[in-house]
């Protein structure tokens, strides 16, 4: 994992975020970034023990099919409409330690780029068996599976003619809510992803590499659903207590 981005020193209880790598805040050509970015100049708090230990979650706060987008919104017996697909990768923090228990909520438009929102503005129509959102926790290896259709890309009101690439949105909440992170995964062969000005928001080649899923034909099952491999890096935790820990064997 050495490639992994923190160059930054090691402070404080997690490694602190490094700004280079993720996107300036002020990105004029994604348009809504000019008014949400911050018009003064930020101010670095400590993290309270709160922020470090928690959040905490169960596997029981998770349903059956929470995992499973093509069936978690369709009347019974049908499904999604799209390509099926499997998504699932291994949740990480900095120094490559699976991070188990952590809650993933991803979010994305139908097959035709739709979202069921009450302020989509898009044409493409709704599929009745498709809701676009689900959740699942990370195995104590920090791994995560879930099954979807593969969302399309969608026109939005950006310059006169911007797509966004087809895209899955992700939420993932690690050890503590200093690890938060909120994040899209794009699908390898896109020729949209370097056309996006979000995208083009990042610094970074190899930074958007990384949110691009490589098509995975070993864990694709036949005759059923291709899969994609996303793995995911949360910001570490400082401490090496538990690798450090004399337990005599
Ligand atoms: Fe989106």
């Amino acid at each position: 994992m050495s490639d992994l981005p923190n160059r930054k020193p090691e402070t404080g209880a997690f490694f602190p975020r490094d700004r280079t790598w993720h996107p300036p805040a002020y990105t004029p050509d994604y348009k809504t970034s000019v008014l949400r970015s911050p018009q003064k100049a930020l101010l670095a708090l400590d993290n309270t023990i709160s922020e470090i230990t928690g959040p905490v979650f169960g596997h029981s706060i998770i349903g059956e099919l929470d995992n499973d987008l093509i069936h978690n919104f369709a009347r019974p017996g049908e499904s999604a409409i799209g390509e099926r697909i499997i998504v699932h990768g291994q949740v990480l923090d900095e120094r490559g330690h699976g991070v188990p228990g952590a809650l993933l909520e991803f979010w994305q438009a139908n097959a035709g780029g739709r979202y069921r929102h009450r302020r989509e503005i898009y044409l493409a129509p709704l599929d009745p068996n498709f809701g676009g959102c689900g959740r699942c926790i990370s195995d104590e290896n920090g791994n995560y599976r879930f099954r979807t259709i593969k969302p399309g890309p969608y026109p939005w009101p950006n310059g006169p003619n911007d797509w966004r690439p087809a895209h899955i949105h992700f939420s993932v909440f690690g050890h503590g809510f200093v690890q938060r992170l909120i994040t899209q995964m794009y699908f390898e062969g896109d020729p949209l992803i370097w056309r996006c000005p979000i995208v083009r928001t990042i610094p970074e080649r190899r930074a958007v590499e990384l949110l691009v899923a490589p098509l995975d034909m070993e864990n694709t099952i036949p005759m059923d659903a291709r899969a994609y491999k996303f793995d995911i890096v949360l910001r570490g935790r400082r401490s090496t207590l538990f690798e450090n820990r004399l337990d005599g064997n």
